[in-house]
């Protein structure tokens, strides 16, 4: 058989087998690799999506073409990534001309609905970074593209795919406490790491819909999945008091900034050969700015955030996300009928060595399976009248979001067994489901009152999520 007839007759079985089967074992033999194709090769695009991809999956997967709104950057990511693919400004031309069968969205946000339809119209199955979308226009729009075309979403909940989060799973789904009644959730950003979404497109609302939808999408996943129940409705509060407009002197961005020597936020992008050469060299080509000033009076995004949210099996949530504390962590707590269930990450004070929180950011993105030797995350589960707690441990991995990046990618790429524990794998609905408690919770805050879920999208709250 021509190796096109052969590729127009798998494509269609192959790429609608993608979620259930692992890409080296579709029983192609020698059959060419997975065509991929990526739109937003920015950080992420670049380097999880790109570079660790190729690395470590380049056996199952290769390239065909990579697009991005800009002609520098799209040409330095395909440095990075060292595939040797054509590239594109204009992804309907990419689609075109290189006829990918998955494509992986990477872009802003707020633009992630427009890549994800075409692309499926276009013919491809899609891996999409978090959050899904960021409203619940789009959100509908691409539910029901995706009913029309049949073709496949993977939205990539990477923070799913770490042992600790797993190990948590495992405990609730055994009911180790009991019937689940309630939850209190609190995420911390550090002065570093939160301040960087402030320094350029997540800090505008227009780009994406706030660190409610951006940032908070990974958290109320994980809760939706913990809980295997879907949310019913959402009441929140929140408010910008630190950055943007909340201070006395501002400029543009931290390069040339005058105030430098009397700001704690300054930035010395220079000192980063990475963001050197995706962003400051490719700036003049679009303007974006990856060192933006923190006070810039255009932002608009909240800067502390708390919810309270209701789950169509009873259990309330109390959640928090705050963006300038001194250490970066979170704690959960899960009331349960029989007892409670703790745990936490880098809680300063749990931890047995202190951690460089400067460093702490660049760290967790690095792409690395390693376990760190002698450290551990822990959980705590005491049962009611019981005098004595169980501390259970779940090994701690140096970097890419606490192992979690890695086991995405493994069970995405290489999962002999096609397996799909817990139901670890998301697609569109559960992006919905985590994206629209950031969406009602912006609403609620501005139209002060609580928002239903059943208000913005057709999708009825279950509770139990339907598989
Ligand atoms: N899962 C995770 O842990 C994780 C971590 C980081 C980022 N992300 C997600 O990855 C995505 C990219 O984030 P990033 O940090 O790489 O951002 P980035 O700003 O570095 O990259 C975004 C890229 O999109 C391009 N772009 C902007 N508008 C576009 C358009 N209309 N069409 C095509 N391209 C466009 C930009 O030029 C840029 O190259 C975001 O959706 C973000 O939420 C996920």
């Amino acid at each position: 058989m021509k190796r096109r007839t052969f590729l127009q007759n798998t494509s269609l079985a192959a790429t609608s087998l993608l979620l259930q089967s692992p890409l080296n074992a579709m029983g192609l033999g020698d059959t060419p690799k997975k065509r991929l194709a990526m739109v937003g090769t920015g950080h992420r695009g670049s380097g999880f999506w790109g570079k660790s991809l190729m690395q470590n999956f380049g056996d199952v997967a290769e390239f065909v073409g990579l697009c991005d709104i800009n002609p520098g950057r799209v040409e330095t990511a395909k440095t990075i990534i060292g595939a040797n693919c054509p590239v594109f400004t204009d992804f309907e031309q990419m689609m075109l001309q290189t006829k990918p069968e998955v494509v992986i969205v990477t872009t802003v946000d707020a633009y992630h609905n427009i890549y994800i339809i075409k692309a499926m119209e276009m013919g491809a199955d899609v891996i999409t970074e978090k959050p899904l979308t960021t409203d619940e226009i789009k959100c509908q729009a691409i539910r029901d593209a995706e009913k029309k075309t049949g073709r496949k979403v993977i939205v990539a909940f990477n923070y799913r795919h770490g042992p600790h989060m797993i190990k948590v799973k495992e405990l609730l789904t055994q009911e180790r406490v009991g019937k689940i009644t309630s939850v209190d959730f609190h995420w911390y950003l550090n002065v570093y790491h939160g301040a960087d979404y402030f320094r350029r497109w997540h800090a505008i609302k227009a780009k994406s819909n706030s660190l409610w939808v951006h940032k908070a999408t990974h958290h109320f996943d994980l809760v939706n999945w913990w809980l295997d129940s879907d949310p019913v409705e959402v009441t929140a509060f929140g408010k910008l008091e630190h950055y943007g407009k909340n201070n006395s002197f501002r400029d543009v961005k931290c390069r040339g900034c005058k105030y430098k020597d009397q700001c704690k936020f300054a930035f010395d992008i220079t000192k980063d050969e990475r963001l050197m050469k995706i962003y400051v060299n490719n700036e003049h080509h679009d303007g974006y700015l990856r060192d933006g000033c923190v006070w810039r009076e255009e932002i608009d995004i909240f800067d502390k955030m708390s919810a309270q949210i209701i789950y169509a099996n009873g259990v309330t949530v109390n959640y928090s996300l705050t963006t300038y504390s001194p250490y970066e962590g979170w704690r959960i707590a899960f009331n349960g009928m029989n007892g409670r269930l703790e745990t936490w990450e880098d809680i300063p004070y749990q931890q047995s060595s202190q951690v460089d929180q400067a460093a702490r950011h660049a760290n967790e993105m690095v792409q690395t399976k390693d376990i760190i030797p002698d450290e551990s995350q822990q959980i705590m589960v005491m049962d009611n009248f019981s005098k004595k707690y169980d501390m259970i441990t779940v090994p701690k991995y140096k970097g890419g979001h606490g192992g979690g990046d890695s086991g995405l990618h493994e069970k995405i790429f290489r999962n002999p067994n096609n397996e799909n524990p817990y139901n670890i794998m998301a697609g569109t609905r559960d992006g919905a489901m985590s994206c629209l408690i950031g969406i009602a919770a912006r609403k609620s805050i501005e139209e002060k009152r609580t928002i239903k879920l059943s208000e913005l999208t057709d999708i009825v709250p279950a509770a139990k999520r339907p598989v």
